[in-house]
Parts: C-alpha cells; sequence; structure tokens
C-alpha cells in the first residue's frame, strides 16, 4: 500500500522525514531532580517507521475503556515523530473526529459512505489541522444504520478491507477506532487490520468479556484473514495510588504477557479535556504525563514493530514468539 509514487488527493505533501529537534524534545525522559543532564544513553531511541504499512484495530467490546483515547493520541504521537497515519473513525458517535477537530456532522462523506455506497476512502479523508501526517476518515451518525444495512451486501465483511486495498497512499500506520460492540463494523476492522490493538482499564471487570473478543478475533484469523493477531495490549486509566489498578496490572500482564506494553497510560485530567477543544493530548497539553506517556506508548510500538522490545532503559530484539501464542489466549476468560 506505502508507494511514493505520484500522490493525489488531501496527502500531496512529501512524507516528512525527521522530525526537528522540538518535537524530538517532547519525548525526552523527565530530568532526574537535581537536573542533572540526561546522558545520549538513558535518552529514548527514535520511532522507527515501519517498512509496511501496519494496520491496527483498536477494539475491546467494552465501552469507555479508552479506545478513541488510545486510537487518537497513538496516532497524533506517532505522526509528530515522522509517521504519516490516517485514523478510521468506525463508532457512530464520531467521538474519534471531534477529537481530531475533525467537521462530521451529518452531510460530511464519511466512512458510511466508503462501506455503504461503495465511495473511495480517498473522497472521505480529511487532513487533522494541528498535526502534519495525520489524516482521518470521520464518522457520521449514518453509520449506526451501517450494522443492519451491511447485513444485506455482498462482502459484508470485507468491505473497509477493499477500500483500504484500494486506497493508494504512502502510509506507516492506520489506525481503527471500532464501537464497543462485536457486530460488523468491528468484523469488518478485525478483516481489514492485521494487529489488534485492546486496550483494558486498569478497573474490576478489567477482563470480564476479552474471551469473546479474542474468540472472535480467532474465527476472523481462521475464517478471514490468517494474518491477524492480538500484537499490543495498553494499560489505560492507570492510576497507581490503588491497589486494584496495580492487581489489574499484574493480571493482565499475567495472562498476556508479552503483548503487554511496559507503558501504561496514567489517569489525567489533561487526557480528558483536550477531546472538547478537538485536540488530542499531544497538542493540547505535550508536556504533561498524559502526552509523555502516549508517546512512549507509540514508540514501543513502533520498535516492537521492527522487532525491537523497548523497555524504558535498554532495547532488546524478540523473536515470532508472540504470534505463537495467540492459540492459547482466551483460555481461562470469560
Ligand atoms: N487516561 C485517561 N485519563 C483520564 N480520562 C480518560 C483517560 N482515558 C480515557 N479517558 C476518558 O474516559 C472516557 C472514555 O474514554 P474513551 O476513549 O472514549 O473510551 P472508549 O472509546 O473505549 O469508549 C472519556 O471521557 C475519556 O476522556
Ligand atoms: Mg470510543
Amino acid at each position: 500500500m506505502r508507494s511514493d509514487a505520484n500522490i493525489a488527493g488531501p496527502m500531496t505533501d512529501p512524507v516528512p522525514g525527521p522530525r526537528p529537534a522540538d518535537s524530538e524534545s517532547m519525548a525526552a525522559p523527565v530530568p532526574p531532580p537535581g537536573g542533572e543532564v540526561v546522558s545520549r544513553e538513558t535518552s529514548p531511541p527514535p520511532m522507527p517507521r515501519p517498512e509496511q504499512t501496519r494496520v491496527m484495530v483498536v477494539a475491546n467490546q467494552k465501552g469507555g475503556v479508552g479506545k478513541t483515547t488510545t486510537t487518537v493520541n497513538l496516532a497524533a504521537s506517532l505522526a509528530l515523530h515522522g509517521n504519516r497515519v490516517l485514523v478510521i473513525d468506525l463508532d457512530p458517535q464520531g467521538n474519534a473526529s471531534t477529537a481530531l477537530g475533525i467537521d462530521h456532522h451529518a452531510d460530511v462523506p464519511s466512512i458510511y459512505d466508503v462501506l455503504v455506497d461503495n465511495r473511495k476512502l480517498s473522497d472521505v479523508v480529511q487532513p487533522v489541522v494541528d498535526v502534519e501526517g495525520l489524516f482521518c476518515a470521520p464518522a457520521t451518525i449514518d453509520l449506526a444504520g451501517a450494522e443492519i444495512e451491511l447485513v444485506s451486501l455482498v462482502a459484508r465483511e470485507s468491505r473497509l478491507d477493499r477500500a483500504i486495498k484500494a486506497y493508494q497512499q504512502p502510509l506507516d500506520y492506520i489506525l481503527i477506532d471500532c464501537p464497543p460492540s462485536l457486530g460488523l463494523l468491528t468484523v469488518n476492522a478485525l478483516v481489514a487490520g492485521a494487529e489488534v490493538l485492546i486496550p483494558i482499564q486498569c478497573e474490576y471487570y478489567a477482563l470480564e468479556g476479552l474471551g469473546q473478543l479474542l474468540r472472535n478475533v480467532e474465527l476472523v484469523r481462521g475464517h478471514l484473514n490468517p494474518e491477524l493477531h492480538v500484537s499490543t495490549i495498553l494499560l489505560t486509566m492507570y492510576d497507581g495510588r490503588t491497589r486494584l489498578a496495580s492487581q489489574v496490572a499484574e493480571e493482565v500482564r499475567t495472562h498476556f504477557g508479552k503483548e503487554v506494553l511496559r507503558t501504561s497510560i496514567p489517569r489525567s485530567v489533561r487526557i480528558s479535556e483536550a477531546p472538547s477543544y478537538g485536540q488530542t493530548v499531544l497538542t493540547y497539553d505535550p508536556g504533561s504525563s498524559g502526552a509523555l506517556s502516549y508517546l512512549e506508548a507509540a514508540r514501543e510500538i513502533a520498535l516492537r514493530g521492527v522487532g525491537v522490545h523497548y523497555d524504558g532503559s535498554r532495547a532488546h530484539t524478540v523473536g515470532r514468539q508472540q504470534q505463537q501464542d495467540q492459540h492459547s489466549m482466551s483460555e481461562g476468560l470469560q
């Protein structure tokens, strides 16, 4: 999909090269007390761009676990570090579109038109004003009817996949924000992507219902998309002061192991305020703990994509074990 040949539409500017020093400095580790200079060894590695477009499906059928927040903030983090990123808003609520400051009133061409009326993705994609290299295919309220309208259409599970494959743009990442259900919209996302990213809120019942999601992933892998696997689990709204949060985090790490990012996202007022300004936390308050943690999570995702595990202090190469572990994931979950 990524090609550097003739590009038309809203993405005509050249693929950005390395970012200037000021945006990189957002990711710099917080200096230790006493203000010692952070040595080169301890500064974080860059965010390498993937060789091919990574399509990541952000899914969890529970509402309010941080899917949308994670989608837009990871997307902005990656774009601010030289990646070209498309967010596909697949939730009729249109929260991702709102958070990216994208117009999505009823008359705007949207992902509904792509799924139901065979419109081209390039007709609906809009650039995100604040962040170079970031784009969004918005959702409008029409999408609420799509679950039902799709049922009677041909290739109803693979319409998004077809649209993405026909979209000849040089993208590094496509992040798909799913609705809080496992219906045809989420199935379309699972058929279109190779990677599933599951945000898990550090609350009681965090793992409840995940078994069903993982079984759906297995079903789609078995029948429609052999590449599909859960590549990434992100702990969200982590409150380090509570024992519950650390217990949930431990349980998730025990169950999923390597897929869980080392970085977890803290509960942060800045993160929850940003969408009401049509912004991600990366532009709303770049120095906040919420922005820095999403940036760090994005770095981990980027490094894992090139086979490097980064644990915050050192990087090491990983093998292919992750994909082999997938079958056992849903065991023991409801
Ligand atoms: N790390 C966080 N700290 C504080 N509030 C958060 C955080 N992550 C998400 N929220 C808030 O929690 C609510 C649900 O998040 P959202 O991303 O919309 O979940 P989902 O898309 O899974 O329904 C939103 O109001 C959002 O602003
Ligand atoms: Mg959402």
